[in-house]
Formats: structure tokens, C-alpha cells, sequence
């Protein structure tokens, strides 16, 4: 059977960044069930003696999560994070109207960060730019971070947590531009307020990085303009500029769903392009990178009646609980396939999000918590990535999609981490045969020690942990190295299944 052929070429001297740890983060909001019988809910069996979840924290563990994003998402922009703190019998539920839910504030940030702290996630905070404002925000950098003597970090001790959390990430706002958003606003109104709001939370605790909102897809009207307008407000103020995009398979369209990672690449270099016109113009040596602080597939077009279509629910509703199938989680891993290929602009992202909301992890309220077939190539990729992620070049076939034009069959990522000689290769192929991959290493003696893959199938992604299981039992699997990898002097040769997403480690060192 002859195959399609493509090449790859690596070397560990053409490098486009180091990985950094943070871009394996994911995002826990207060949305259905991620907080309320996901991470946290007392009375489980496996509950900690604070109430959360260790079923839950140990996946998430397992997962690689490094950095968590909270409270929000759209929830951050009517949250007054006032009331999620003190003696918990005093909180008063609200209505969150963003998701129309009743929010009972038994989790609010001391819990969070605690929680996070104890098993080991780096906190990304989030303050509320739609219904408050600079006050607020310079108030909970205060909560958080400030030394006693002063009436919010007191507050904090009073609440019996004497040392400064030191949260270090801070969004400001989220999703301004969506006219979803409670307390939405224009580029100008938005870009003035979060210069003012970012000074005042530096002057609090100068050692803060600042996210500043850029457009919530590529498909915003304002698109562009957006980012050029508020990185005029706050280009000199802040680090990072965000990136949300959501995928998924629309009317059919196979291909065009599995060339998402083009269009996410098209995206970041695009938002890249706009934050260095910005920069251009002032004349600026400032890089502003990328916070993609919310990335996945979402069946949001076809599977979501929208928030304001939501009933006004308490006691955390199911909302967007999307099942993945194994086609998903082929999808998954080329996403980050194609954020390694931008780690020197991409040093921060978030998979939205951890657990029951669009998740890689799911629970029964009182039952198990399992791994949705997304898990997979995360977990894999953020174990295997360390060092460099490598200047990859692919020689690959092309096809034309209807959404995204010509994009190529084979996409491919690598790392190398210099000290160790440690190797990784992210390889997806997206078309419907299978592709001869020659890997070339010229000058490297490679020897490859795992490998692992995803095959996307035909079935419908359904309900529960027997769904998962099953993709698990018959989609993914180690790679038979001897029977599917021929490793030379000089190159590698894979075969990769038709639609399907493989990770090949070992070692390269110089010959
Ligand atoms: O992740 C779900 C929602 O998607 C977030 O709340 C919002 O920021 C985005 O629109």
C-alpha cells in the first residue's frame, strides 16, 4: 500500500523558545459544576478536610495542570469578591447573572488559593472590569498579596491567613469586547479602564504580571481594532494580551474541524502582528506576548442554547458539560501542538476548563471522577514537552477546507531539553489515510523510548465514564516503536494512522 508521504526536519540548535511551564494551565470558574461538585464538594468520600475533591485533584495532578485561571470567565464581571470572603456562614448567596445561577460564595478566593496552593497550581486571578471597577481591583491585589497594616491585607489575616498569597498573573477583566458580557464596553471605554485599574494594582504590589483582554475569537467584529486600540491604552502597563478560541465540527465538516490548530495558529500570529503594530508605532523595544488563557473545542454553535436561553438555577446546574469523543481529542492535542510551535509569544495558556465545563475531567456529584478522552494528549504533552520547543520544518500535502482554506494533512511540534538530551514529537495527521512521517535528524542520534496516540473513530461521544473508557480501551494505545517507528542515522520513519495524534519520546544527542 503506497502512503502519503511528508517530512519533518528537527534540529535542537533551531529552537523557538523555551516551554514554559504555564502553558499548561486550565481555568476553573464558577460556571454549572466546575467549582460545586467539581473540585469542591464536602461530604464526598474522597472530600479533604477543607471539602475539596482529592479524586478530583489528583487528575488534575495527572493531568499536568501547572496554573489555574479563577473566578472567571464571564462570572468575574458581576462577582464582588467581597462577598466570597469571612466567616462562611455570613456570605450571602448571589445571582450571578452571567450564568443566571445562584451562587451560594461557600468557595471564594481564601478557598481557591489555598486549595491551589496545597496541591501545587500557580493561581491566575481575574478581576471584575464590568460591573466595578479600579477600586475593587486594587483592593484584591491588596487581599491578596499585601503585608500586614493595611485594611484589605489585614482583612486577609483576619480571615486566618497571615502570609501574602503572592499571586503573581492578573487578567484584567474578561471578554470586554462581547456584548455577552455583563458590563461589556468599547475598545476606548475598556482600554482607559483597565490602564487605570493596572496602574492601581502595580502601585499596590509592583511585582504583578497584567493580562489585558484582547478580542474573544478571531471572529468578533472588532477584531484587530480591538487589540490596537486597548494595547494603545495599556501597552506600556502590561505583559501579556489574551486569547480565547473554541472549536469544534460544524454541519459535518470533518476536515475543516481538524485543521482548527491552523486557524489557531493564523490567530496567534495575527494578534502577535497587531500588538507589534502597537509597539511599532511607539516605537516601542516591549514584546507584549500571549495569555491564551481560554482554548478548547466547544460544541458552542451547536450544542449551547446560549446564556440568556439559561433558566435562573441553583445548587450547581449542568451547563456545558460537552462529552468529548476520540476526534476531539485528536483536535486537542494539535491545539497544543500549535501553542509549542509559538512558545516564544505564547508563554501563558489555559485549557477552558478543568472539570465538567468543556473539561478534560468530569465527576458525579457523590461519585466517581473520571478522564474524558481530551485527558489523554494533554497529560502526555505536558509530561513529555520540557526544555526548547524546536524550530520544526514540515514538508506536508496540503488540502482545502471550507473554513480554512489549504492547510497541511501533517502538522508537527517538538522539544529538547538541552540538559537532559530529552526528546519529544507531536505529530498529527489530519487526513483520512495514513501518512509515512520521515523525521529528519541529521547530526542527532535519536533513540526513541515511548510513543503514544489518539485515533479519532466514527462514534458519537455520549454520556458517562463507560463512553470514556471505551475510547480509551479502542482509541488510544502505546505505539508498537518496533513495529511502527524505524529509527536511522539520520532520520525517523512513523506511520501514523489516519486522523490521529501521536507523541514519540526519547533522547537526541549530538552525534
Ligand atoms: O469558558 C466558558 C466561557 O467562555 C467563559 O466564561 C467566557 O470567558 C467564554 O466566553
Amino acid at each position: 500500500m503506497t502512503h502519503t508521504r511528508a517530512r519533518v526536519a528537527l534540529h535542537p540548535d533551531f529552537r523557538v523558545g523555551p516551554v514554559d511551564r504555564r502553558l499548561f494551565g486550565s481555568f476553573v470558574e464558577h460556571l454549572g459544576r466546575a467549582v460545586y461538585t467539581g473540585i469542591y464538594e464536602p461530604g464526598h468520600t474522597t472530600a479533604d478536610e477543607h471539602g475539596f475533591r482529592r479524586d478530583v485533584a489528583d487528575l488534575a495532578r495527572e493531568l499536568g495542570v501547572t496554573m489555574l485561571r479563577y473566578p472567571g470567565g464571564n462570572f468575574v464581571s458581576n462577582y464582588r469578591w467581597e462577598d466570597g470572603v469571612g466567616p462562611v456562614a455570613d456570605r450571602k448567596p448571589f445571582l450571578d447573572l452571567a450564568w443566571r445561577t445562584v451562587e451560594p460564595n461557600l468557595v471564594g478566593t481564601d478557598e481557591f488559593l489555598q486549595w491551589a496552593e496545597r496541591e501545587g497550581f500557580e493561581p491566575m486571578m481575574a478581576v471584575n472590569l464590568g460591573t466595578r471597577g479600579v477600586e475593587a481591583a486594587a483592593a484584591l491585589v491588596e487581599y491578596c498579596n499585601g503585608e500586614a497594616g493595611t485594611r484589605w491585607a489585614d482583612l486577609r489575616i483576619a480571615n486566618g491567613r497571615a502570609e501574602p498569597y503572592g499571586v503573581r498573573l492578573w487578567c484584567l477583566g474578561n471578554e470586554m469586547d462581547g456584548p455577552w458580557q455583563i458590563g461589556h464596553k468599547d475598545a476606548h471605554e475598556y482600554g482607559r479602564l483597565a490602564a487605570e485599574a493596572g496602574k492601581a494594582m502595580k502601585l499596590v504590589d509592583p511585582s504583578i504580571s497584567l493580562v489585558v483582554c484582547g478580542s474573544s475569537s478571531m471572529q468578533m467584529d472588532t477584531f484587530g481594532e480591538w487589540e490596537q486600540t486597548v494595547l494603545t491604552y495599556t501597552y506600556d502597563l502590561v505583559d501579556h494580551i489574551s486569547m480565547h478560541a473554541y472549536y469544534e465540527e460544524l454541519d459535518g465538516d470533518r476536515a475543516s474541524f481538524l485543521a482548527s490548530g491552523t486557524a489557531m495558529d493564523r490567530f496567534i500570529d495575527r494578534v502577535a502582528a497587531s500588538a507589534d503594530a502597537v509597539g511599532a508605532r511607539r516605537r516601542s523595544d516591549k514584546t507584549i506576548t500571549i495569555s491564551f488563557d481560554e482554548w478548547n473545542v466547544w460544541y458552542l454553535e451547536s450544542r449551547f442554547p446560549g446564556e440568556t436561553n439559561l433558566p435562573v438555577q441553583r445548587d450547581a446546574p449542568r451547563i456545558i458539560e460537552d462529552v468529548y469523543s476520540a476526534l476531539d481529542a485528536v483536535v486537542v492535542g494539535d491545539l497544543l501542538a500549535t501553542l509549542l510551535n509559538h512558545a516564544d509569544r505564547v508563554p501563558v495558556a489555559a485549557l477552558a476548563q478543568l472539570v465538567n465545563v468543556i473539561a478534560p475531567i468530569m465527576t458525579e456529584p457523590g461519585g466517581e471522577a473520571w478522564r474524558q478522552p481530551t485527558f489523554h494528549p494533554f497529560a502526555t504533552t505536558a509530561r513529555l514537552a520540557r526544555g526548547e520547543a524546536l524550530d520544526v520544518r514540515v514538508d506536508s500535502p496540503t488540502t482545502t477546507t471550507t473554513r480554512h482554506g489549504d492547510v497541511p494533512l501533517l502538522t508537527a511540534a517538538a522539544t529538547h531539553d538541552p540538559e537532559t538530551g530529552a526528546l519529544a514529537l507531536f505529530l498529527t495527521n489530519r487526513s483520512a489515510g495514513a501518512v509515512e512521517v520521515d523525521v529528519e535528524h541529521l547530526g542527532l542520534g535519536v533513540e526513541l523510548a515511548e510513543g503514544w496516540r489518539m485515533v479519532a473513530d466514527h462514534e458519537a461521544a455520549v454520556e458517562g465514564p463507560a463512553h470514556a473508557r471505551r475510547v480509551v480501551d479502542a482509541c488510544w494505545s502505546a505505539v508498537d516503536l518496533a513495529a511502527d517507528v524505524a529509527t536511522g542515522a539520520r532520520a525517523t520513519t512513523v506511520t501514523l494512522a489516519p486522523e490521529s495524534w501521536t507523541a514519540l519520546a526519547g533522547t537526541a544527542r549530538r552525534a
